[in-house]
């Protein structure tokens, strides 16, 4: 009999090590854990290098940033807090300020009434969310392990994916029976995007993209540069063909009003020829009269995908402008134009 266990206990052992690591996320259900206090201050103080590329990141950014802050105005819930500000602490901070965060007269801008201070929420997607769970420091591999201050636990699932799957991949919530649940509707699909990528034959991971060489940076679309080098742009005439080259995933991909549209100036006046990107629309449940929205159209760029986009006669100029907001936040004086778009490229004709 105990022969039989040791058995099953070895056939059942390679097993084990193959059970993906456990990150603990809840696609913004709830906080994420550690076992460790919130700040990442103290990692700061020791690791320069990667703090100051950090600093410099949307991570840093994810919760005082003005686009994010204005989405919270229009829809305070803790989903969004989870992943924005995802430690119990930070998360803490800023619920306890949620109520202040209504806007009044949406279209007047940010009106935010009297609130606490937030310094653990400023500090957004900080090291401890992504180095630290049940309390250890995790590194892909635990080679320094002799002469750092710290343990170090071996955790190479740090660079295969699944902890920017975490906050990189999830589903629409609506508010029913007094608690938030998850619909099957995709609210943000990159990692999911990036598996069929690699499934049909690319290469590198997220981290080989977004942080070569270590760079803590992150990155992605506020850096033009990086999107330009990613994107083949030709013009045939009044003919105009965007390539996706360089990205192992749908462009754009992530929040649901990211998009890129091919703009012409015809007697003065821009008009946009092309819109890249998903399209939603809201539905009221007639039983809950809850609302939710649903994808409708989805132009996104595929890995690899030629798009020709063919421009007016009339036209004089033309231009590819990356949009971080709605159409809606284009229309309300709440945020300055440098926060809600950016022109990538831009021609005569
Ligand atoms: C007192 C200084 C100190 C503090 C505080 C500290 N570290 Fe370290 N850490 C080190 C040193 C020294 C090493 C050894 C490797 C090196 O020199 O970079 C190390 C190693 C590491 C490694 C592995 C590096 C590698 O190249 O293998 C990671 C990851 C890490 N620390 C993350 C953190 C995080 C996250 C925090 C905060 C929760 C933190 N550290 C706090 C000094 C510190
Ligand atoms: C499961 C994690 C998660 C939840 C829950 C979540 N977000 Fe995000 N959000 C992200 C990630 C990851 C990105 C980065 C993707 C990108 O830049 O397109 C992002 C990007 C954004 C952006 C674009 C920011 C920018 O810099 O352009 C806005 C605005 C935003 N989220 C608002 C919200 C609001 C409002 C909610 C709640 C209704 C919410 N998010 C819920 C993970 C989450
Ligand atoms: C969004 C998640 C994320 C955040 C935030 C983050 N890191 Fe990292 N860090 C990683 C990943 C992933 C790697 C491994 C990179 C690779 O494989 O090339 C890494 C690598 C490191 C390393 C080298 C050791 C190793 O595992 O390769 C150190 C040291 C480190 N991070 C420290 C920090 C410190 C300090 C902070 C805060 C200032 C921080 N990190 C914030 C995800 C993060
Ligand atoms: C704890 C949640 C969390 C984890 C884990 C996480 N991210 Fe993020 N990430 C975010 C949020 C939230 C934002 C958007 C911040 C904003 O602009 O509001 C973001 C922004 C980014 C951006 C910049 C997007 C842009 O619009 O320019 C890149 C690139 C990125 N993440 C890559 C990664 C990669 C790669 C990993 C895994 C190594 C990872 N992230 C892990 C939450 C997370
Ligand atoms: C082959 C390189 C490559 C790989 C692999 C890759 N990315 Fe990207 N990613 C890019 C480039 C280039 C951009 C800038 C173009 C753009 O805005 O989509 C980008 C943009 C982003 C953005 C900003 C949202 C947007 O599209 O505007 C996020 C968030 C992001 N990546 C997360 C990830 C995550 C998470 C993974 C892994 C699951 C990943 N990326 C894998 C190259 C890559």
């Amino acid at each position: 009999m105990i022969l039989r266990l040791l058995a099953l206990a070895l056939l059942t052992a390679p097993a084990l090590a193959d059970t993906p690591f456990d990150w603990g996320f809840s696609e913004g259900l709830t906080p994420v854990r550690t076992g460790r206090e919130a700040s990442g201050a103290d990692c700061i103080g020791c690791h320069e290098d990667q703090a100051e590329r950090w600093q410099h990141s949307r991570h840093r950014a994810a919760h005082d940033n003005p686009i994010y802050q204005s989405g919270l105005v229009d829809e305070p819930s803790p989903f969004c807090v989870h992943c924005h500000a995802p430690l119990p602490e930070q998360s803490a901070e800023v619920l306890a300020n949620l109520r202040h965060y209504v806007a009044r007269d949406p279209s007047r801008g940010l009106q935010p009434r009297p609130r606490l201070p937030e310094p653990l929420a400023a500090e957004g997607v900080n090291c401890v969310a992504c180095h630290v769970r049940d309390g250890q420091i995790l590194a892909t591999n635990a080679d320094t392990a002799e002469w750092a201050p710290h343990g170090i636990t071996a955790t190479p699932a740090l660079s295969d994916g699944s902890l920017c799957e975490g906050c990189h991949d999830f589903h629409m919530p609506i508010f029913e029976g007094g608690s938030w649940i998850l619909t099957d509707e995709i609210m943000q699909g990159t990692t999911s995007e990036w598996r069929a990528w690699r499934a049909a034959g690319g290469t590198e991971r997220c981290v080989d993209c977004h942080m070569p060489a270590g760079d803590h940076a992150f990155r992605g679309a506020y850096d033009l540069d990086f999107v330009r080098g990613a994107v083949a742009v030709t013009r045939d005439g009044r003919t105009l063909t965007l390539t996706s080259t360089g990205v192992g995933h749908a462009l754009p991909t992530g929040d649901l009003f990211r998009n890129l549209t091919v703009d012409a100036r015809v007697d003065g006046r821009w008009s946009t020829v092309h819109r890249i990107g998903r399209t939603f629309e809201e539905v009221q449940d007639p039983l809950t009269l809850a609302w939710s929205k649903h994808e409708v159209a989805d132009t996104s760029l595929q890995p690899g995908e030629p798009r020709a986009v063919a421009l007016p006669e009339s036209a004089a100029r033309w231009r590819i402008r990356m949009h971080y907001g709605s159409d809606a936040d284009e229309h309300r004086e709440r945020l300055t134009d440098a926060e809600l778009y950016a022109d990538l490229w831009q021609g005569e004709l």
